[in-house]
Protein backbone atom coordinates (compact mmCIF):
# COMPACT_ATOMS: atom_id res chain seq x y z
CA UNK A 1 0.00 0.00 0.00
CA UNK A 2 1.20 3.12 -0.93
CA UNK A 3 1.24 6.60 0.90
CA UNK A 4 -0.32 9.37 -0.73
CA UNK A 5 2.55 10.97 -1.36
CA UNK A 6 3.91 7.91 -2.88
CA UNK A 7 0.82 7.47 -4.92
CA UNK A 8 1.65 10.79 -5.97
CA UNK A 9 5.32 10.18 -7.28
CA UNK A 10 4.24 7.33 -9.32
CA UNK A 11 1.73 9.31 -11.02
CA UNK A 12 3.87 12.34 -11.85
CA UNK A 13 6.35 12.02 -14.33
CA UNK A 14 6.25 10.95 -17.71
CA UNK A 15 5.45 7.61 -19.61
CA UNK A 16 8.32 6.37 -20.65
CA UNK A 17 9.39 2.58 -22.76
CA UNK A 18 10.76 0.39 -20.42
CA UNK A 19 12.47 -0.92 -23.30
CA UNK A 20 14.44 2.41 -23.83
CA UNK A 21 15.49 2.82 -20.17
CA UNK A 22 18.83 1.21 -19.62
CA UNK A 23 20.57 2.69 -22.57
CA UNK A 24 18.00 4.92 -24.09
CA UNK A 25 18.43 2.89 -27.65
CA UNK A 26 16.53 -0.20 -29.53
CA UNK A 27 17.63 -1.45 -32.30
CA UNK A 28 14.82 -3.06 -34.19
CA UNK A 29 14.43 -5.70 -37.09
CA UNK A 30 15.70 -4.69 -40.63
CA UNK A 31 13.29 -3.53 -42.97
CA UNK A 32 13.36 -4.65 -46.35
CA UNK A 33 14.31 -1.92 -47.95
CA UNK A 34 15.18 -3.07 -51.18
CA UNK A 35 11.55 -3.88 -52.11
CA UNK A 36 10.09 0.20 -51.92
CA UNK A 37 10.63 2.94 -54.46
CA UNK A 38 13.04 5.74 -53.32
CA UNK A 39 10.10 8.06 -52.65
CA UNK A 40 12.76 10.14 -50.45
CA UNK A 41 14.01 11.51 -53.64
CA UNK A 42 10.76 12.61 -54.95
CA UNK A 43 9.61 14.95 -51.95
CA UNK A 44 10.05 18.42 -51.23
CA UNK A 45 12.84 19.42 -49.20
CA UNK A 46 13.56 22.28 -47.37
CA UNK A 47 16.82 23.94 -45.85
CA UNK A 48 16.32 24.05 -41.91
CA UNK A 49 19.13 24.80 -39.87
CA UNK A 50 20.64 21.32 -38.25
CA UNK A 51 23.48 20.00 -37.22
CA UNK A 52 25.72 19.08 -40.01
CA UNK A 53 25.49 19.78 -43.96
CA UNK A 54 21.52 18.95 -43.79
CA UNK A 55 18.23 19.90 -45.54
CA UNK A 56 15.06 18.01 -44.49
CA UNK A 57 11.46 17.30 -46.53
CA UNK A 58 8.97 17.03 -43.58
CA UNK A 59 6.02 14.96 -44.12
CA UNK A 60 4.22 15.78 -40.97
CA UNK A 61 3.97 19.68 -39.54
CA UNK A 62 2.73 21.89 -37.22
CA UNK A 63 -0.17 23.00 -39.48
CA UNK A 64 0.48 20.53 -42.89
CA UNK A 65 2.77 22.68 -44.84
CA UNK A 66 6.21 22.20 -45.93
CA UNK A 67 8.24 23.47 -42.99
CA UNK A 68 10.24 21.82 -39.99
CA UNK A 69 9.92 24.58 -37.36
CA UNK A 70 9.56 23.04 -33.96
CA UNK A 71 5.36 22.94 -32.41
CA UNK A 72 6.35 25.04 -30.04
CA UNK A 73 7.29 28.07 -32.41
CA UNK A 74 3.79 28.14 -34.15
CA UNK A 75 0.52 30.01 -32.64
CA UNK A 76 -0.45 28.81 -30.47
CA UNK A 77 2.80 26.76 -29.25
CA UNK A 78 2.45 23.14 -28.92
CA UNK A 79 4.12 20.56 -28.32
CA UNK A 80 5.81 17.77 -30.89
CA UNK A 81 2.28 15.68 -31.05
CA UNK A 82 -0.53 15.20 -33.52
CA UNK A 83 1.23 16.29 -36.33
CA UNK A 84 -0.57 17.30 -39.47
CA UNK A 85 0.25 15.08 -42.82
CA UNK A 86 1.35 16.46 -45.58
CA UNK A 87 -0.70 15.60 -48.58
CA UNK A 88 1.58 16.75 -51.49
CA UNK A 89 4.48 14.99 -49.44
CA UNK A 90 2.43 11.84 -48.94
CA UNK A 91 0.95 11.65 -52.25
CA UNK A 92 4.71 11.08 -53.04
CA UNK A 93 6.00 9.34 -50.45
CA UNK A 94 3.30 6.51 -49.42
CA UNK A 95 5.46 4.02 -48.16
CA UNK A 96 7.37 6.86 -45.88
CA UNK A 97 4.33 7.69 -44.36
CA UNK A 98 3.04 4.32 -43.71
CA UNK A 99 5.68 3.31 -41.89
CA UNK A 100 5.96 6.35 -39.72
CA UNK A 101 2.30 5.17 -38.97
CA UNK A 102 2.69 1.38 -37.91
CA UNK A 103 3.49 1.80 -35.04
CA UNK A 104 -0.24 3.59 -33.89
CA UNK A 105 1.59 5.86 -31.98
CA UNK A 106 1.19 9.70 -31.90
CA UNK A 107 2.93 11.14 -34.55
CA UNK A 108 4.56 14.58 -34.02
CA UNK A 109 6.83 15.61 -36.67
CA UNK A 110 7.84 13.54 -39.32
CA UNK A 111 10.15 14.26 -41.75
CA UNK A 112 13.19 13.02 -44.11
CA UNK A 113 16.92 14.17 -43.18
CA UNK A 114 19.23 14.32 -46.09
CA UNK A 115 22.64 14.92 -44.57
CA UNK A 116 25.57 15.15 -46.93
CA UNK A 117 29.02 13.13 -46.05
CA UNK A 118 30.56 14.13 -42.56
CA UNK A 119 33.70 12.45 -40.98
CA UNK A 120 33.85 11.28 -37.95
CA UNK A 121 35.79 14.34 -35.94
CA UNK A 122 32.37 16.22 -37.48
CA UNK A 123 29.80 14.24 -35.87
CA UNK A 124 30.90 14.08 -32.79
CA UNK A 125 31.27 18.10 -33.38
CA UNK A 126 27.62 17.57 -34.55
CA UNK A 127 26.48 15.56 -31.40
CA UNK A 128 23.48 17.01 -29.77
CA UNK A 129 20.29 16.54 -28.02
CA UNK A 130 16.62 16.95 -29.13
CA UNK A 131 14.33 19.69 -28.04
CA UNK A 132 11.50 16.43 -27.78
CA UNK A 133 9.41 17.23 -24.72
CA UNK A 134 9.04 20.95 -24.90
CA UNK A 135 5.70 21.79 -23.33
CA UNK A 136 5.17 18.21 -23.13
CA UNK A 137 2.47 17.67 -20.10
CA UNK A 138 3.70 15.87 -17.29
CA UNK A 139 2.24 12.55 -16.85
CA UNK A 140 1.75 11.90 -20.43
CA UNK A 141 3.85 10.24 -23.12
CA UNK A 142 7.64 11.04 -23.39
CA UNK A 143 8.55 11.84 -26.96
CA UNK A 144 11.45 9.54 -28.62
CA UNK A 145 12.30 9.17 -32.28
CA UNK A 146 12.38 6.79 -34.94
CA UNK A 147 15.34 6.78 -37.14
CA UNK A 148 14.84 4.52 -40.58
CA UNK A 149 17.52 4.29 -42.49
CA UNK A 150 16.97 4.83 -46.31
CA UNK A 151 20.18 4.70 -48.68
CA UNK A 152 22.55 1.95 -48.02
CA UNK A 153 25.17 3.45 -46.48
CA UNK A 154 27.07 0.64 -45.07
CA UNK A 155 30.62 2.30 -43.79
CA UNK A 156 28.10 4.84 -42.16
CA UNK A 157 27.43 4.86 -38.25
CA UNK A 158 24.97 6.78 -35.67
CA UNK A 159 27.23 7.87 -32.86
CA UNK A 160 25.61 7.78 -29.02
CA UNK A 161 26.89 9.25 -26.21
CA UNK A 162 25.57 9.86 -22.51
CA UNK A 163 28.07 12.96 -21.92
CA UNK A 164 28.83 14.25 -25.46
CA UNK A 165 32.45 14.90 -24.97
CA UNK A 166 33.41 11.72 -23.21
CA UNK A 167 34.16 8.60 -25.47
CA UNK A 168 33.41 5.95 -22.59
CA UNK A 169 30.69 3.85 -23.23
CA UNK A 170 30.10 5.47 -26.56
CA UNK A 171 27.53 3.22 -28.82
CA UNK A 172 28.46 3.34 -32.40
CA UNK A 173 24.95 1.90 -34.55
CA UNK A 174 25.55 0.57 -38.67
CA UNK A 175 23.48 2.26 -41.05
CA UNK A 176 22.86 0.10 -43.75
CA UNK A 177 19.73 0.15 -45.46
CA UNK A 178 16.68 -0.73 -43.76
CA UNK A 179 18.31 -0.31 -40.14
CA UNK A 180 15.69 0.96 -37.87
CA UNK A 181 16.19 2.58 -34.38
CA UNK A 182 14.14 3.97 -32.01
CA UNK A 183 15.95 6.80 -29.27
CA UNK A 184 15.36 9.23 -27.06
CA UNK A 185 17.30 11.49 -28.69
CA UNK A 186 16.54 14.03 -25.59
CA UNK A 187 18.62 11.52 -23.31
CA UNK A 188 21.32 10.58 -25.59
CA UNK A 189 23.39 12.85 -27.58
CA UNK A 190 23.48 11.59 -31.18
CA UNK A 191 24.82 12.52 -34.81
CA UNK A 192 25.92 10.40 -37.57
CA UNK A 193 29.03 9.88 -39.10
CA UNK A 194 28.44 9.48 -42.70
CA UNK A 195 31.26 8.13 -45.09
CA UNK A 196 31.02 8.41 -49.01
CA UNK A 197 30.54 10.59 -51.56
CA UNK A 198 26.15 10.70 -51.98
CA UNK A 199 24.26 12.20 -49.38
CA UNK A 200 22.31 9.81 -46.84
CA UNK A 201 18.26 9.85 -46.40
CA UNK A 202 16.81 8.79 -43.23
CA UNK A 203 13.15 9.38 -41.76
CA UNK A 204 13.24 10.67 -38.66
CA UNK A 205 9.43 10.42 -36.63
CA UNK A 206 8.51 11.97 -33.32
CA UNK A 207 6.73 9.64 -31.90
CA UNK A 208 4.82 9.70 -28.05
CA UNK A 209 5.93 6.85 -25.57
CA UNK A 210 3.23 4.35 -24.61
CA UNK A 211 1.20 0.86 -25.20
CA UNK A 212 1.74 1.36 -29.01
CA UNK A 213 5.30 1.85 -29.03
CA UNK A 214 5.81 -0.86 -26.61
CA UNK A 215 3.86 -3.27 -28.89
CA UNK A 216 5.76 -2.28 -32.07
CA UNK A 217 9.29 -2.81 -30.40
CA UNK A 218 8.23 -6.31 -28.67
CA UNK A 219 6.80 -6.84 -32.58
CA UNK A 220 10.44 -6.21 -34.36
CA UNK A 221 12.08 -7.68 -30.91
CA UNK A 222 14.24 -4.48 -30.47
CA UNK A 223 17.34 -5.10 -28.27
CA UNK A 224 18.52 -2.32 -26.26
CA UNK A 225 22.54 -3.15 -26.96
CA UNK A 226 24.35 -3.96 -30.13
CA UNK A 227 27.97 -4.19 -30.69
CA UNK A 228 29.62 -1.16 -31.54
CA UNK A 229 29.97 -0.68 -35.30
CA UNK A 230 34.08 -1.10 -35.68
CA UNK A 231 36.36 1.72 -36.67
CA UNK A 232 39.91 2.22 -36.65
CA UNK A 233 41.47 3.77 -33.09
CA UNK A 234 43.20 5.98 -35.16
CA UNK A 235 40.15 7.55 -36.92
CA UNK A 236 38.64 7.48 -33.60
CA UNK A 237 41.70 9.06 -31.74
CA UNK A 238 41.75 11.85 -34.62
CA UNK A 239 38.25 12.59 -34.68
CA UNK A 240 38.20 13.46 -30.92
CA UNK A 241 41.14 15.73 -31.45
CA UNK A 242 39.15 17.38 -34.17
CA UNK A 243 35.83 18.06 -31.55
CA UNK A 244 37.79 19.42 -29.39
CA UNK A 245 39.47 21.44 -32.07
CA UNK A 246 36.11 22.94 -32.89
CA UNK A 247 35.23 23.14 -29.84
CA UNK A 248 37.69 25.19 -28.72
CA UNK A 249 37.37 27.51 -31.87
CA UNK A 250 33.75 27.91 -31.46
CA UNK A 251 34.56 28.98 -27.48
CA UNK A 252 36.98 31.32 -29.14
CA UNK A 253 34.31 32.68 -31.79
CA UNK A 254 31.62 33.71 -29.09
CA UNK A 255 34.57 34.84 -26.01
CA UNK A 256 35.49 37.73 -28.89
CA UNK A 257 31.89 38.44 -29.25
CA UNK A 258 31.45 39.04 -25.73
CA UNK A 259 29.40 36.16 -25.29
CA UNK A 260 29.63 32.76 -23.81
CA UNK A 261 29.94 29.75 -25.95
CA UNK A 262 26.50 27.71 -26.16
CA UNK A 263 27.93 24.93 -25.14
CA UNK A 264 24.49 22.61 -25.48
CA UNK A 265 23.59 22.30 -28.51
CA UNK A 266 19.59 21.75 -29.44
CA UNK A 267 18.73 20.46 -32.83
CA UNK A 268 14.69 21.55 -32.51
FE1 LIG B 1 18.76 15.18 -33.33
Amino acid sequence: MLAPYERLIHLMGYIKSAALEETGYVVLDSYNQELDPKEWLDIEYNDWKSSGDTRFAPLASAFGDIECNGFWNHKPPRTDKDGVWIESQVAKAPNLARRAQEPGANVGRCRVIELQPTPYGDCLYNLHQDDNNRLNPDGTGWVVRGFFNLTDDKDSFFVLRENRTDPQGETRIALPAGAQLIIDTQRLWHAATHVGTEPRYNLITSWTSGPELDAYIEKYNGVNRVDSFEVDQEILDAGYIEQARKDAARAAYYAAKGQQAVNVMSEA
